[in-house]
């Protein structure tokens, strides 16, 4: 780890190294539909972070709740969709730091399935104990915060604001240690791997493969597939920012913009949005490998790597790692897209 990383105020959340396994039935049964070969494929399980059914903002967590007990707050406040993972992982942390919780959810995904509303991280964030507040899609978020901030600091309280999906430097510093750790992994196993695959939203988690990679160069290179936004060259830009930003707080290497790779195609008609790739690609990893996709993220990542792959885009004497960043609660809001019961 660097020096400045290893400084930063942090708690320990996480279940590190998370497990570095195989896909084999996975590669086997794409054999027979992929015309150029299959690379060997690997998943690095950050769905098994531990901390309240893990996923990828544990890693972010574990910077963000060190900075707010540092700075002395005694509450976390963040935002996201009704289906937030973040959120849920968000009180998760906070309840386990001894800090209260405020949660403000904007109902922005037109998905209509009867579970939207009422289970899946919802369930969970009233069971973590955690204030949350639902607002309408079209909500002004600033009035909104500045509601809530005002209130808390009416009763004396002292908040930290995590951003949405944890994505700013701090939160991002997660993912720099991820990659090295990745990279820790593939070279202790004598494994060469061309790429890292995963979804990419808010952008922390793409962001600090990136920067990580400029502490580790020579290691596998970053693909996000963009689950989250129409303007996928918007998306790629704010990565690449914040990939800066975060860079150059540790006093690595700039990473060019051309390190920023992401691909378009597997959004469907938008974020949270089930498409039947998606459906496809979730049922396919539980069937072959017993292992849980989300319907919002890993699933369509997982689309994408699938469709790579069958396109010819993956070439078979590579080694690829599909990064599983968790979410697997969110079946459970989806139930009728999986199953007839
Ligand atoms: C399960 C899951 N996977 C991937 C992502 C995307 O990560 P990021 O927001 O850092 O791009 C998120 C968060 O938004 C998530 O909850």
């Amino acid at each position: 780890m660097s020096d400045k990383l290893a400084a930063l105020p942090r708690k320990r959340l996480a279940h590190l190294p998370t497990p570095l396994d195989e896909l084999p039935r996975l590669r086997e049964a794409l054999s027979e539909m992929a015309e150029n070969g299959v690379p060997r494929l690997f998943i690095k399980r950050d769905d098994c972070t531990g901390l309240a059914f893990g996923g990828n903002k544990t890693r972010k967590l574990e910077f963000l709740i060190g900075e707010a007990l540092a700075q002395g707050c005694d509450t976390v406040i963040t935002a996201g969709a009704a289906q937030s993972n973040h959120a849920r992982q968000t009180a998760a942390a906070a309840a386990a730091a001894g800090l209260d919780c405020v949660l403000v959810l904007f109902d922005t995904v037109p998905y209509q399935g009867r579970d939207y509303r009422r289970s899946g991280n919802l369930l969970l964030d009233d069971l973590l104990g955690a204030r949350v507040i639902v607002e309408a899609a079209d909500a002004d978020p600033a009035k909104v915060f500045e509601r809530v901030m005002q209130e808390l600091a009416s009763q004396g309280r002292k908040a930290y604001f995590a951003p949405v999906g944890g994505s700013n430097v701090t939160g991002t510093m997660g993912y720099v240690n991820a990659y090295l750790e990745l990279a820790d992994q593939l070279e202790a196993r004598g494994i060469a791997a061309s790429h890292i695959v995963h979804g990419s939203s808010s952008g922390g988690t793409q962001a600090g493969l990136v920067a990580g990679q400029m502490l580790r160069p020579g290691g596998p290179a970053v693909l996000g597939i963009n689950v989250y936004r129409d303007d996928t060259q918007a998306m790629a830009n704010d990565i690449h920012a914040l990939a800066v930003k975060t860079a150059e707080a540790l006093g690595a290497d700039l990473p060019p913009n051309e390190v920023v790779a992401l691909e378009a195609g597997y959004l469907g008609d938008g974020y949270g949005v089930p498409t039947a790739q998606m459906r496809r690609a979730v049922e396919t990893l539980a069937r072959l490998e017993g292992v849980f996709l989300d319907p919002v993220y890993s699933g369509k990542a997982m689309a994408g790597l699938i469709g790579l792959i069958l396109d010819g885009r993956m070439r078979a004497e590579d080694n690829v790692v599909f990064l599983h960043t968790g979410g697997a609660p969110g079946l459970f809001a989806y139930a009728e897209e999986f199953s007839d019961r």
